[in-house]
């Protein structure tokens, strides 16, 4: 375990272990010289800055790129202006390109002031061969490139590339393994993200996923318990297991287990007080799911559902393997089993083929469904996807005409679903202080706290309250989150 390895112990000048983790310790250990030659030099610790595009995966990983860098001796900063900055990239959405192209070019100007500044990429997006021939050809200041199947090498490759003036490229096309015990710096003290598995074997016909992440991989349910026993231990009070699909967690483990039957044993969790996760397919999502969350004391009234398209020609054409219908049964069986879940979901529009018709019975879906909030997007066409090949692409005024009608409705949805709550009580877990808001009287500052169902509520408050769980009246409703307040004295607090 992290905790128990002390780097000022291992003896650099042997051969690098062979297993691991120890080889990665080996290595941070390693590079422990280089931020001291840096100090010598310059008077100072030197400053690292991990940027996260994407999902919660990728936020989970720049936590443990964070943890790396911590153990190695660097000081955490959110300044790009820094000794070495990495961009842990996503590769979902064309737009989510554009943004690290964008943004690369001003990092070429902080590099051209500091030339000692290092700077790596890693993430989904390097797992692209044609994004690796651009930046060998235009981005040459690059120092280091890795993939999202060797991340857990970060301090081999940092050392590596600490040892030579030229563009380090270390990709692989895939894995089967899992290194635990790695360090991580969180970003919350009290949440946090936990990976239960890796990767993705759906290949739903527009994403990419599939292809940057690799296939699907379980961790063993004994480490993820572990991790959380630790994490609880450390103040944690509420995680999100995190998979592309874990409604199939635990299919290929050698003692194959259910994702229902790990959360009964996540619930056991002393001191844990709640359990959110994300993602659920809905073909995989089972009775005895439903069945666990409904018996569950922990598990938040929050289920991301993606719907995709409520359009059973189109879902097919994406190879969601669901339909329209089964999908509202689905929905339905949820809300009557678990009345106070709120359902979200993710939507696309303009996928190849997209009819008036199609986008007819998305509407419509929303309307039954009443999402408590959706992610709308725009088809983003990914090379190297089946999707990708398809003739018929939708023009793009079709694709906004059709995207704006669906914002506003689940806009309205939502609003609906959210004012429900109105004038009750309920548990917020309080996370921050409310910067931009404030309170009626000024001179009271407001926190943030979210709700078992993932609304947001701002009630008067201060840092104290933060990580603890507080009951709270929901006054009034602005949209989409509440302003209230504590109904207990604060020092009642759990
Ligand atoms: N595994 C998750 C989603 C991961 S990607 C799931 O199956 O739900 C997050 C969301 O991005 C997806 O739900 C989808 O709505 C959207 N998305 C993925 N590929 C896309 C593309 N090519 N264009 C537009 N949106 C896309
Ligand atoms: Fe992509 Fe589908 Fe896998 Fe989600 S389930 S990551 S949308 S391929
Ligand atoms: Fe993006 Fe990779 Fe997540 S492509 S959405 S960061 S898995």
């Amino acid at each position: 375990m992290y905790n128990e390895i002390d780097l000022h112990k291992i003896n650099i000048n042997s051969n690098p272990p062979t297993e691991e983790p120890s080889r990665q310790y080996y290595f941070m250990a390693k590079c422990r010289g280089w931020v001291k030659d840096f100090e010598e030099q310059n008077g100072r610790t030197p400053t690292a800055c991990v940027t996260t595009f994407g999902c919660q995966m990728n936020a989970r990983d720049s936590e443990k790129l964070l943890g790396i860098l911590e153990a190695i001796g660097f000081s955490p900063t959110d300044s790009e202006q820094a000794d070495f900055v990495i961009y842990n990239t996503c590769t979902v959405r064309d737009n989510a390109n554009q943004r690290v192209y964008g943004r690369l070019g001003v990092l070429k100007r902080y590099k051209k002031a500091n030339p000692r500044m290092k700077v790596a990429l890693c993430g989904c997006m390097m797992q692209e061969t044609t994004v690796i021939e651009k930046l060998k050809k235009s981005y040459s200041f690059i120092d280091l490139i890795f993939g999202t199947h060797n991340i857990y090498k970060f301090a081999e490759l940092l050392c590596t590339s600490f040892e030579t003036e030229r563009m380090l490229i270390d990709i692989w096309k895939d894995t089967d393994k899992i290194v635990e015990d790695l360090p991580v710096e969180r970003k919350y003290p009290y949440k946090s993200g936990i990976n239960i598995m890796f990767g993705c074997n759906n290949f739903c016909s527009y994403c990419i996923v599939p292809y940057v992440r690799g296939r699907e991989r379980s961790r063993e349910p004994g480490e993820i318990i572990r991790e959380i026993e630790r994490l609880v231990a450390e103040g944690v009070v509420e995680v999100m297991l995190l998979g592309q699909n874990v409604n199939s967690y635990g299919k290929n483990l050698d003692k194959p287990i259910t994702f229902a039957e790990l959360l009964r044993e996540v619930e056991k969790i002393e001191g844990l007080k709640r359990i959110r996760f994300m993602t659920s397919h809905p073909k995989d999502l089972s009775e005895e799911l439903i069945e666990v969350i409904k018996q569950s004391k922990k598990i938040c009234r929050h289920l991301h559902l993606p719907l995709q398209s409520g359009s059973t020609r189109i879902l097919e054409r994406m190879n969601r393997r669901y339909t329209k219908e089964q999908y509202i049964e689905l929905a339905e069986r949820i809300r009557r089993e678990i009345p106070d879940m709120a359902i979200t979901t993710d939507i696309i529009v303009g996928f190849p083929g997209e009819t008036e018709e199609d986008l007819e019975e998305t509407l419509d879906v929303v309307r039954k469904v009443k999402y408590d909030n959706a992610f709308t997007f725009i088809y983003s066409k990914r090379t190297g996807t089946p999707a990708a090949a398809m003739a018929d692409q939708v023009p793009e005024e079709q694709v906004k005409r059709g995207f704006d009608r669906l914002l506003k409705l689940v806009q309205d949805t939502a609003r609906e679903q959210v004012a429900k709550y109105q004038g009750q009580v309920m548990e917020a877990l309080i996370e921050e202080v409310a910067e931009e808001r404030q309170s009626d009287d000024s001179a009271v500052p407001l926190v943030t706290g979210r709700l078992s169902n993932n609304t947001i509520v701002h009630v008067p408050g201060d840092a104290s309250l933060i990580g603890k769980i507080v009951p709270v009246s929901l006054d009034e409703c602005h949209g989409f989150y509440y302003i209230g307040h504590c109904v207990l004295d604060k020092k009642d607090a759990e």
